[in-house]
């Protein structure tokens, strides 16, 4: 058995770590506490529905917009859509203002996000010996330049399955992986017929001490079978590869790179080969830009025109703005985006949170923290966060876990509070200053 290590209580915490889901029944109807997720009960359905529409490709070149006040839970609903999606499904995640880096153009970026968000799955059936080792002996011989060393020479293996035994003997490499992988009686192991690469999956054994192995069962079927093997990589793991064979230097600076359009048509075509021969199936995935108001307009066209291709992942968007400029233009628009990009996207509003709300999603964010706190100070936190914002009384747990060094009374949020404003504080503020300097 492998055992999980239990989470070290200095790790990071991030934000919405809580989102296991969002939190839906059979019917796609939310619960109200469900996943981690609280409320928000209409757009969390309708990131439901997606999520089916999206399973089912019918959002191929289109997407979702989320739009809502600052701390409703946009960004955390796009989170729960990517734990729907499950592991296989790629979910990439990027804000509107890093398309400015010094690194690379906008449309580059752009580029290695999208192809980040499609993933390929490759299936590959295999000859394979695969048992457990019932007999090992290995015959070691002496090293052909050096008489007083001893290597191993070949190995005699018996593998078992529940149906079946066999005992072949091996060559030198394979005798070799298996001193160095420390296979012994007992383990299951799977041997590549052609390679010869063999893989420990685990033990049949009981044991006892340190280093547990995993605890398999004994296979069934016969020992020399064909196996089907899968493994999903992205269209941007792929381009890596390919432009990797030009320079061995790009292996260690892997980040930050422009790649060749050529390079990723030659693997466009590839892929395609793959998918045609039966080898490989798409799996479009979710590009997800959050403050979307922070692309310009040569941004859109590109994505709208990348949404038209055959390769594009579903885009969901997030913003916090009304009637806004397009950036990069004088034109304004609804949320900042231009209306054929618009016309494309379904619309989701996440509302401002009430206080039973917000009340739920302190306690999770609370006990997510490892934070003690009283049931006055979850309640007061409620009442600030429906008149400030959810953001704001989540925020405001840290600091007062420091003040009180313990557990958190409502006393050591009003005093938190006294240190750290809020947004409309803040502006207050600021507007007074620059009120007296007139
Ligand atoms: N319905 C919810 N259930 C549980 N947790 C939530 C819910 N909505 C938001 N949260 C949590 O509250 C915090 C603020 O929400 P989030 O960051 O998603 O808001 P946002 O709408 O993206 O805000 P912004 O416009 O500022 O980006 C996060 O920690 C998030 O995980
Ligand atoms: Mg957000």
């Amino acid at each position: 058995m492998i055992e999980e290590v239990p989470k070290m209580s200095f790790e990071r915490v991030g934000m919405h770590s809580h989102i296991r889901g969002l939190g839906l029944d059979e019917n796609g109807r939310a619960r109200f506490i469900g996943d981690g997720m609280v409320g928000q009960v209409k757009a969390r359905e309708a990131a439901g529905i997606a999520v089916r529409l999206i399973k089912r490709g019918k959002l191929a070149g289109k997407g979702i917009l989320l739009v809502g006040p600052t701390g409703s839970g946009k960004t955390a609903i796009a989170m729960g859509i990517a734990r729907e999606l499950g592991e296989d499904v790629p979910f990439v995640q990027i804000a509107g203002s890093e398309i400015y880096s010094a690194e690379m153009k906008k449309t580059e970026f752009l580029k290695q996000a999208l192809r980040r968000a499609i993933g390929v799955k490759i299936s590959e059936e295999r000859k394979v010996y695969e048992g457990a080792i019932e007999k090992i002996e290995i015959k070691k011989t002496r090293h052909p330049f050096n008489p007083y060393v001893e290597v191993p020479d070949s190995v005699l293996i018996t593998l078992k399955t529940k149906d079946d035994e066999k005992t072949f003997r091996a060559g030198r490499e394979i005798a070799y992986q298996i001193l160095e992988q420390g296979i012994e009686e007992g383990d299951v192991i799977q041997i590549d017929a052609e390679s010869g690469r063999v893989s420990k999956l685990g033990t049949t054994k009981e044991e006892e001490g340190i280093f547990l192995k995993r605890r398999v069962g004994l296979p069934t079927g016969p020992v020399l079978k064909i196996k089907e093997f899968t493994y999903t990589v992205t269209l941007h793991d792929l381009d890596i590869v390919n432009s990797r064979a030009g320079g061995i230097l790009s292996l260690f600076f892997g980040g930050g790179m422009e790649i060749n359009d050529e390079v990723r048509q030659r693997v466009d075509e590839t892929v395609k080969g793959w998918v045609e021969e039966g080898k490989a199936v798409l799996v479009p995935g979710v590009l997800f830009i959050d403050e979307c108001h922070m692309l310009d307009i040569e941004a859109f066209s590109f994505l709208a025109r990348a949404m038209e291709s055959e390769l594009a992942p579903i885009l969901i968007l997030a913003t916090n703005r009304g009637r806004t400029r397009i950036r990069g233009t004088d034109i304004e628009a609804p949320h900042g985006i231009p209306i054929d990009m618009l016309d494309r996207l379904l619309i989701i509003n996440t509302e401002p949170y009430r206080k039973d709300e917000v009340r739920e999603i302190v306690k999770i964010r609370a006990a997510e923290e490892g934070i003690e706190i009283s049931d006055e100070a979850v309640e007061y936190l409620a009442e600030l966060g429906e008149k400030t914002s959810l953001r704001y009384a989540v925020q405001l747990l840290a600091p007062a876990h420091v003040l009180a060094g313990g557990r958190v009374e409502r006393e050591h949020i009003e005093r938190a509070e006294e240190y750290f404003a809020d947004i409309k504080r803040s502006i207050a503020f600021v507007e007074k200053l620059e009120g007296m300097l007139q």
